[in-house]
């Protein structure tokens, strides 16, 4: 069997450029990291998710970067083909030291090629001072789950015009800063496609429509086995793709050819 050759940022960018939609899932062991890689995963993120669906937090406030850098060590070999990112948790990137010994810690020990980080254009000189040095940044913008202490509530961003707007120039800023790829969650699927649209980097969406040049979702949900829809919080954009699948490995297959055939995310998985 031919050795499948590594995705690279250069790689996700002829994706896009060829109108093929990147398949992005979270993972956090070796285990799934095999059959997420196999299954053709294009991009593997290591989350700050892992606070709820492994350690049954009900934020991602108590990740630490150890625990980032922990998880991508685990999974790293398993990875022949898939892009690894690993996500930067909170506080981690309050300053630019901080933010440069955590992505010098997920890229040198956890292997990771890319760091992910929250924020808009308030980001920008934690962004440009990474980049310049080397380090590739995936910039998350909408729903920013390390703000849950500020806002109460989880729920859809950028709806008002205002928002809408400053969100717009975030994006732009952040790139404009050196970010290689933008994240969007929960967002209007139109604001997503304004946003998709205005890039020059490939932007990668969770809730925010059909219209951007990939998809991710934390893999537990996609399994239809995160611990919060046991208490009745189960996210709009989310998909079982157990159902009608029989494995994992089936299931995982089914997420990839639904993102890249277009039937994932269908109307009901989107925010007007
Ligand atoms: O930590 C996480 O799983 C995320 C999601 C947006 C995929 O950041």
């Amino acid at each position: 069997m031919e050795t499948p050759k590594p995705v690279t940022i250069s790689e996700l960018r002829r994706l896009r450029e060829a109108g093929e939609k990147i398949a992005c899932l979270t993972c956090y062991d070796a285990s799934f990291a095999l059959i997420e890689d196999r299954a053709g995963v294009d991009l593997v993120l290591v989350g700050d998710s892992l606070g709820m669906v492994i350690h049954g937090r009900s934020t991602t406030t108590a990740v630490t970067v150890d625990d980032i850098v922990y998880h991508c060590r685990a999974l790293r070999p398993s990875l022949k083909r898939a892009f690894l990112v690993a996500d930067m948790p909170f506080l981690s990137f309050a300053t630019r030291d901080r933010a440069l010994d955590a992505a010098q810690k997920m890229m040198q020990e956890g292997g990771a090629a890319m760091v992910k980080l929250e924020g808009g254009r308030e980001q920008a000189d934690i962004v440009e001072y990474l980049t310049v040095r080397g380090v590739p940044v995936c910039a998350h913008l909408g729903l920013q789950p390390q703000q849950i202490h500020k806002m109460g509530v989880f729920k859809v961003q950028g709806r008002e015009t205002a928002a809408a707007e400053a969100m717009v120039h975030d994006a732009e800023a952040l790139q404009q800063a050196g970010a290689d790829l933008l994240l969007l969650e929960c967002i209007p699927a139109a604001l997503g496609k304004r946003i998709a649209r205005k890039s020059k980097v490939p932007v990668i969406g969770i809730g925010a429509g059909p219209d951007v040049d990939g998809q991710i979702l934390v893999l537990h949900d996609i399994l239809n086995i995160s611990p919060a829809f046991a208490q009745g919080r189960k996210p709009r954009f989310v998909r079982n793709f157990m159902d009608g699948s029989g494995d994992i490995e089936t299931a995982i297959r089914n997420y990839v050819r639904a993102v890249k055939d277009h039937s994932y995310p269908a109307a009901e998985h989107c925010f007007a």
